[in-house]
């Protein structure tokens, strides 16, 4: 196979996608590393032999997204499916694809600033309130009532857009569901809003439930490798956050586990060319 990865800054020193890329060379495969901050890239115009498929691990308002966007605008697969990562990367359209396709999750509402969270009804409180575009727990705010809006510390949140979601009562404990593309697991972690802050992860066993909604997220986004984070509540779990091509921490020999996966997902794609003539 011939791959290119899109290795975003910030992740040319992390675990995480540049693992698998090593685990596919050695494999005997062919990859490249595109570095968007370093390499100016042409658009459309693959020079040479195109590639089997891109990968691309996203960041928040990375330029890799357009890249792999691009990369799919000349008929060749990514991994994930671009319009996959696109309902998930904003959680405001995350938020409003799993309501409407039946996933049990919270009520959320799309807010440009603080002054409109006086809009929702002190009935509704405690508010979550987060960044969109929010990634790695970064400025999750618990807003117990409506007098706290004024306090209400949002960080380096600066001018993005804020979700309000309604707090769905827990534990202290999330769920993080992985989907390696190969197999569901399931890591038990401290909510940052919770009592248990703190507190190491742990592998837990991943439970028919769980598993089934692991798979039908991925079957409703069409995300092939993605992480969930969901909470157990007295009516079942709760879905509060989907996110593509996750990091894997906990998951033993995950790079191997995702490289085979993407492999098969390019060879999917290789095997339903039309045969050009
Ligand atoms: N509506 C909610 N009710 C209760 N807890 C919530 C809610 N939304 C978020 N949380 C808690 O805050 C955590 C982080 O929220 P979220 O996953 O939306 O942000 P994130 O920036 O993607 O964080 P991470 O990268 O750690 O997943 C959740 O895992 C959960 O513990
Ligand atoms: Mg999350």
């Amino acid at each position: 196979m011939r791959l290119c990865f899109i290795v975003e800054r910030v992740y040319r020193q992390d675990g995480m996608p540049l693992r698998v890329a090593e685990q596919l060379l050695d494999w005997g495969h062919e990859v490249d590393l595109l570095e968007p901050d370093a390499t100016v890239a042409g658009l459309g115009e693959p020079a040479g032999r195109p590639y089997d498929a891109w990968v691309l691990k996203t960041v928040s308002e990375g330029p890799g997204l357009s890249l792999l966007e691009a990369a799919a605008a000349t008929g060749v697969a990514t991994i994930n499916d671009v319009r996959a990562i696109r309902r998930v990367r904003d959680k405001a359209v995350a938020a409003a694809w799993a309501r409407v396709h039946g996933l049990p999750s919270p009520t959320t509402w799309f807010v440009t600033h603080r002054r409109l969270l006086e809009q929702i009804p002190q009935s509704e409180y405690p508010l979550v309130v987060k960044p969109a575009n929010g990634s790695r727990g970064r400025d999750v705010r618990l807003l117990l009532r409506r007098a706290e809006i004024d306090d209400l510390d949002l960080g380096d949140t600066g001018d993005c857009f804020l979700l309000a979601q309604r707090f769905v009562p827990n534990n202290g404990w999330d769920v993080k569901l992985y989907n390696t593309g190969s197999g569901i697991h399931a890591v038990r972690r401290p909510s940052p809003l919770g009592r248990r802050v703190g507190a190491p992860d742990r592998p837990i066993r991943v439970t028919e439930e769980l598993r089934r909604l692991a798979l039908e997220v991925g079957r409703l986004y069409g995300l092939d490798i993605y992480g969930v984070d969901v909470i157990g509540t007295e009516r079942g779990w709760m879905v509060v956050d989907v996110n593509d091509f996750p990091s894997f921490g906990q998951i033993p020999g995950a790079p191997a586990v995702v490289a085979e996966s993407i492999l098969r997902i390019a060879g999917r794609a290789v095997a339903a060319r039309p045969v050009s003539a």
